[in-house]
């Protein structure tokens, strides 16, 4: 009895210990298999080499020596925590075709505290579907081809009357000037000319430098800086909405009939979001749509001047195309006029295959996932990087080479063979492809058309793009212009 007293005693503690073993054996997951690479310092990780400025047509230092060492397909740790870098055009577009089932958008708190809890990037799911709804009935087909067109046009020529012979200027300054004249006037009927545009369009400027600046909420900050813009921003809203909820009330009794035509009184009438999300909604919109068309334009003004076989062809082709005009007595450019501007098409593809407006995009997993062998943990950050394929001699053929003529359908030009839509996303895909995307194209055409026709321009200093990583020209892109005439 005591002795198997004993024995029971003195065994139970190795029994336990077994059953415990084995217990915590079947919970263990098996080893994954993550994609290979190095995760850095604890915290930052690799945050910094990741994120420092390099020329806007290569893909910098950190990628180039990542992909070289671990393949498309990497691992890091990057804004504070860790993540899955992609380079490779098959796995980003599985990202885009997985949103809201594997993957979700996912900005860092940075963004949503200036641009908003309700701002479109941040948000994800049906409140994200029926934000994009709204943004997608605003720049609908019909509203691209008639109004937009025609404001697009009106817009560009405003900036470009008011260009000087032999005086250098900054193009990337002009270039905004276009695109938030053309968004405000869009989004809340505001006039180019009026002191409320040019003070709001300030605001814009620090609180984009603080969109891009690290976010230290301390005073002094950029990113603090950016904040108060942003509140002051808001409030300029506000005080339209109060304006137009009031006429509304009053009984439709619209001053200006355009007014009845923006996306403020378009969301006031038709949605019933919330004053916060309209706000967030407007902020957004009016940032989106300036930031980056005015950069791509920008580029383009970079790129062509370095290639004068391209400058020649243009002239060629919107030359061609003010000569039918004037022959069928018409002014103003229409739908048709856009769609047969042909080699424009592969300028504008061109630049921002070259220029990547957009570098890389913000996503989480939100399940455990496979793709190809590797293992993604759920809660990791997902990094596709846009530019990183389209700089990718595996699907361009000299990547680094301003070469319109890839974009031909007759092949000569040096897209790959293997060339297909998913190698090319400068918009991004799938359920948050950029709404503004058809916008921000005829943006492009529109404003080379004009420039084209009257001009001949020339860099006045060296500068190049570099990435912030948003695309910026550090000297503004100073130019110097000839009329043609
Ligand atoms: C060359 C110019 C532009 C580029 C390269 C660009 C690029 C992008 C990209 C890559 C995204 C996806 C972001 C993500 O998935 O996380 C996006 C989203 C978006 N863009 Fe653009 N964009 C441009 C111009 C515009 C313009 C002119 C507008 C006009 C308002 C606009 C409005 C939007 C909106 C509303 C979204 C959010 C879409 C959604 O979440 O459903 N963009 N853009
Ligand atoms: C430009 O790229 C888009 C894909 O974003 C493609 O659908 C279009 O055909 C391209 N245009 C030209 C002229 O190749
Ligand atoms: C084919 O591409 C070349 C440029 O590489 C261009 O000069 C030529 O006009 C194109 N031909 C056709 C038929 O589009």
């Amino acid at each position: 009895m005591s002795d198997s007293y004993l024995t029971l005693s003195f065994l139970s503690p190795i029994l336990a210990l077994i059953l415990i073993l084995l217990l915590f054996k079947r919970n263990q997951k098996p080893k994954l298999n993550l994609p290979p690479g190095k995760m850095g310092w604890p915290l930052v990780g690799e945050t910094i080499g990741y994120l420092k400025p390099y020329s806007a047509t290569t893909i910098g230092d950190y990628m180039e020596h990542h992909i070289a060492r671990y393949g498309k397909i990497f691992k890091s740790s990057l804004f504070g925590g860790p993540a899955i870098v992609s380079a490779d055009a098959g796995f980003n577009r599985f990202i885009f075709q997985n949103e809201g089932k594997l993957f979700e958008c996912s900005y860092p708190r940075s963004i949503a505290g200036i641009l908003g809890k309700w701002s479109m990037l941040v948000l994800v799911g049906d409140m994200h579907r029926d934000m994009r709804t709204i943004s997608l009935n605003f720049m609908s087909n019909l509203r691209l081809r008639t109004s937009m067109l025609k404001d697009v046009e009106k817009h560009t020529l405003l900036v470009l009357r008011s260009w000087k012979e032999n005086t250098k200027f900054s193009a990337q300054e002009e270039a905004k000037k276009f695109t938030f004249n053309f968004m405000a006037k869009h989004i809340m009927s505001m006039e180019p000319e009026d002191a409320e545009t040019e003070e709001l369009k300030k605001e814009y400027v620090t609180f984009m430098k603080g969109v891009v600046s690290a976010p230290l909420n301390l005073p002094g900050t950029a990113y603090r800086r950016a904040l108060q813009s942003r509140a002051t921003i808001l409030k300029f809203i506000e005080g339209k909405m109060e304006g137009r909820v009031q006429n509304i009330k009053e009984g439709n009794k619209i001053e200006r009939l355009e007014e009845d035509e923006d996306l403020l009184n378009w969301v006031l009438k038709n949605s019933k979001l919330t004053t916060e999300q309209i706000l967030d909604l407007i902020l957004s919109l009016l940032f989106a749509g300036h930031e980056t068309s005015s950069v791509a334009i920008a580029l383009a003004i970079y790129f062509l001047p370095a290639c004068p076989p391209a400058m020649q062809q243009l002239r060629e082709e919107h030359t061609e195309i003010a000569r039918r005009k004037k022959q069928a007595g018409e002014v103003e450019l229409t739908w048709d006029d856009y769609k047969r501007m042909e080699f424009t098409h592969c300028v504008v593809n061109e630049t921002l295959r070259l220029g990547n407006v957009v570098r890389f995009l913000h996503r989480k997993a939100i399940k455990d996932i496979q793709y190809k062998g590797y293992d993604i943990p759920c809660g990791w950050k997902v990094l596709p990087v846009l530019a990183a394929v389209h700089l990718d001699p595996s699907h361009f053929d000299h990547p680094q080479l301003f070469h319109p003529w890839r974009w031909q359908n007759n092949g000569s030009g040096g897209r790959m063979p293997n060339a297909n839509n998913y190698n090319f996303m400068p918009f991004g895909g799938g359920t948050r492809l950029c709404a503004g995307s058809e916008l921000a194209k005829l943006e492009m055409a529109v404003f080379i058309h004009h420039l084209i026709l009257n001009f001949q321009w020339d860099l006045a200093e060296k500068d190049q793009p570099f990435v912030y990583p948003f695309v910026d020209f550090p000297k503004g892109l100073p130019i110097t212009v000839q009329r043609h005439f």
